[in-house]
């Protein structure tokens, strides 16, 4: 069931185009990341979809329903903010219960003492307690309700911040760059919380972020957004194998994958001046690019596709593998392999090596700089 409708909405700030008609739909219990690198218009699309922001264009839908003239309050939603936005006054028990007292008591039954005298009142202050504990003992948080915000570390205040989110049971979770403040470390472990507790509350969750790492080990799908259009939605695995274009190539996988200019004619493929026997399969597509990824240039290994000859520039060593940087015949272009340890330590005795590209793995990539479907081209899909 599709629980969140983005239609063509677009977005300006006076002349700049932030959005440029950005449509989704987001599955009921689905998590979605917007990867973009910063400035690309994610906060914004966020803050629209939260009715922070009215949009110039398009319209955004909520479990089926037209929400654009709602206000933030009426559409069920729940934001994370990068910031957090606790109340430093408040304990943590207080902070998570304040989206419920907000909804549940009327600003006079809010007053403190009145709940002894009112017996309404009173039964919403136990529930709310309820809840709260409830929450906060799925966050891990439950022995931190007496604290306030200036005695946790910064992966507890993370986790009062969503508890707070979710305390309302919101059928859509926004958050926005969530684990941007924490250190490395953390992070990492965060992004594992944060993904069970998606396991376990199923809200539908929109994640931005401008780091591949984090959309690709925690989305279900992720949105890639450059220059405030969407350029590809799709499984991690579709975006890092199968990317739209050479944009959405360059900006996911790290290091970057390696563009190199060609030719396709009958004969088949030519690659920096050199024509490469055994492609002419290829010959269908008209590409202009082709893209191999650091780890499907290999070294010293039979197999298909073409080999060129490449000189050393630099070799990195990193503990488990390396990477070496080397530059393609006479042409000028480096490229960037990533090898096991065995073939660094040969690497390292001599200038040259004589490099492959993995036939199964390369991507062609037209003159528009989209991508071929060169399987479809060549007949054997
Ligand atoms: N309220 C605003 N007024 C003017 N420009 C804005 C405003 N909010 C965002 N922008 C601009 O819109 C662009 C996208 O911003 P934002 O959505 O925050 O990007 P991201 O979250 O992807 O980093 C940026 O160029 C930013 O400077
Ligand atoms: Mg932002």
């Amino acid at each position: 069931m599709q629980s969140l409708r983005v239609d063509n909405v677009r977005k300006n700030f006076g002349t700049t185009k932030v959005l440029r008609g950005i449509s989704l739909d987001i599955s009921k219990t689905e998590f979605v990341a917007l990867l973009g690198p910063s400035g690309c218009g994610k906060t914004t699309l966020l803050r629209i979809i939260a009715g922070l922001e009215r949009q110039d264009a398009g319209s955004v839908d909520i479990a089926g329903r037209c929400v654009d003239d709602l206000g933030p309050a009426e559409r069920d939603i729940a934001l994370v903010f990068q910031s957090y936005a606790l109340y430093p006054h408040l304990t943590v028990a207080q902070n998570i219960a304040v989206p419920l007292v907000m909804r549940r008591l009327s600003a006079v039954q809010r007053l403190p003492g009145l709940s002894r005298l009112s017996g309404y009142a009173r039964t919403q202050r136990r529930d709310i307690a309820r809840d709260v504990a409830q929450i906060a003992e799925s966050m891990e948080i439950g022995h931190l309700l007496d604290r306030k915000p200036g005695q946790l570390s910064g992966g507890q205040k993370q986790r009062v911040a969503v508890a707070r989110a979710l305390v309302r049971k919101p059928s859509i979770l926004l958050m926005d760059e969530p684990l941007s403040n924490l250190d490395a470390k953390l992070r990492v472990q965060m992004r594992q919380e944060i993904v069970g507790m998606h396991r376990r509350h199923g809200a539908t969750t929109v994640y931005v972020t401008h780091d591949q790492t984090e959309a690709m080990t925690m989305a279900d799908r992720i949105a890639v957004i450059l220059n405030g259009e969407l350029q590809q939605i799709g499984t991690p695995a579709e975006i890092y194998k199968q990317p739209a274009s050479i944009d959405v190539a360059e900006f996911v996988g790290s290091p970057k994958i390696n563009i190199l200019p060609c030719t396709l004619n009958t004969h088949g493929l030519t690659l920096l001046g050199t024509a490469h026997a055994g492609t002419a399969g290829l010959a269908g597509a008209s590409a202009a690019f082709i893209g191999i990824r650091p780890e499907h240039v290999t070294v010293d290994v039979e197999g298909e596709g073409p080999t060129v000859r490449c000189k050393i520039a630099s070799l990195e060593y990193l503990g488990s593998e390396a990477l070496i940087q080397a530059r393609v015949g006479d042409s000028g272009e480096e490229i960037c392999l990533r090898t096991d340890i065995d073939v660094f330590e040969r690497a390292k005795q001599s200038d040259t090596l004589k490099v492959r590209f993995s036939a199964r793995n390369m991507l062609l990539f037209g003159q528009d700089r989209r991508r071929i479907d060169w399987s479809a081209a060549q007949g054997t899909a």
